[in-house]
């Protein structure tokens, strides 16, 4: 990257959202590292973004409440740098059978894991004038009828659709691909025994590294013409 450039990443603070950020710091990027709840989290990730010697600078906001998604913006145009790559991260992943979901349940997962990333697109596709790229982060379970997870499964495969929608729609300049990763951390609605049990099941036989998910996302910047895709990376989960 010649000119310094900004990266929104949304759900950033820890876990994926934040190997997605110190990834995309260490290609020379300044990242606007997005948060809600997770200020501590936010603030270290911040700084250890700050120790590769690129900017960062963290954005609270809830992202089901669409005039925050506003906010985000006016603080990212406060930055005064050419916003070049948005990664979709944050979602939640709500339990219930679809005959039992509550009705917050559902419309919080759409709210967050598909209606964001698609107000944060509109976005950012705004000020991405001199190209860009944005990266949806789905999962292996778009593909599959997880009736554990009825409004996640839903927001993902919804997910998938909208980033070849999108893709579409803002070519060429912008890029839009999404990531699918397997399972990579266990998530705090399942048991470390459901979590072995599930691993043991994949063809590759263990979860994926962080690494192994980011370099996806350095794949998808590095080779300019794919667009409209969705990398899975799963150790063989769609294989089951
Ligand atoms: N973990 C896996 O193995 C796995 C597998 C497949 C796909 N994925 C996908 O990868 C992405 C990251 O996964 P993860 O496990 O790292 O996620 P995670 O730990 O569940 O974190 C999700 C993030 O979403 C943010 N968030 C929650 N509610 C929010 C709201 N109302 N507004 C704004 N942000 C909100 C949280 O921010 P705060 O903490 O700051 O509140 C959190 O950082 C997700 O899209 C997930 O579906 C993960």
């Amino acid at each position: 990257m010649t000119s310094p450039s900004l990266a929104l990443v949304t759900g950033a603070a820890h876990r994926l959202g934040k190997a997605f950020a110190l990834s995309l710091a260490r290609m020379g990027y300044s990242i606007a590292l997005h948060y809600r709840g997770s200020a501590y989290e936010a603030d270290a990730a911040v700084q250890e973004i700050r120790a590769l010697g690129v900017d960062a600078f963290e954005i609270r906001a809830d992202l089901t409440i669409p005039e925050k998604i506003d906010f985000v913006f006016s603080l990212v145009d406060e930055f005064k740098l050419p916003l070049k790559v948005l990664v979709n991260s944050a979602a939640i992943m709500p339990v219930g059978k679809p005959q039992e979901l509550e009705l917050h349940d559902w419309d919080s997962a759409l709210d967050l894991n598909l209606r964001a990333p698609f107000l944060l697109a509109q976005q950012a596709a705004k000020r991405m004038t001199n190209g860009g790229l944005i990266v949806n982060i789905t999962d292996i379970g778009a593909q599959k009828a997880w009736s554990r997870y009825p409004s996640y499964t839903v927001s993902k495969a919804g997910l998938e659709s909208l980033t070849k929608m999108l893709a579409r729609a803002l070519a060429p300049s912008i890029r839009v691909n999404a990531i699918a990763p397997g399972l990579v951390l266990p998530s705090n609605v399942v048991t470390e025994e459901q979590w072995h049990k599930l691993i043991q099941k994949l063809p590759l036989k263990r979860a994926a590294t962080l690494d192994e998910i980011t370099s996806a996302l350095e794949f998808l910047i590095k080779n300019e013409y794919i667009t409209g895709q969705t990398i899975v990376v799963d150790g063989g989960y769609s294989l089951i």
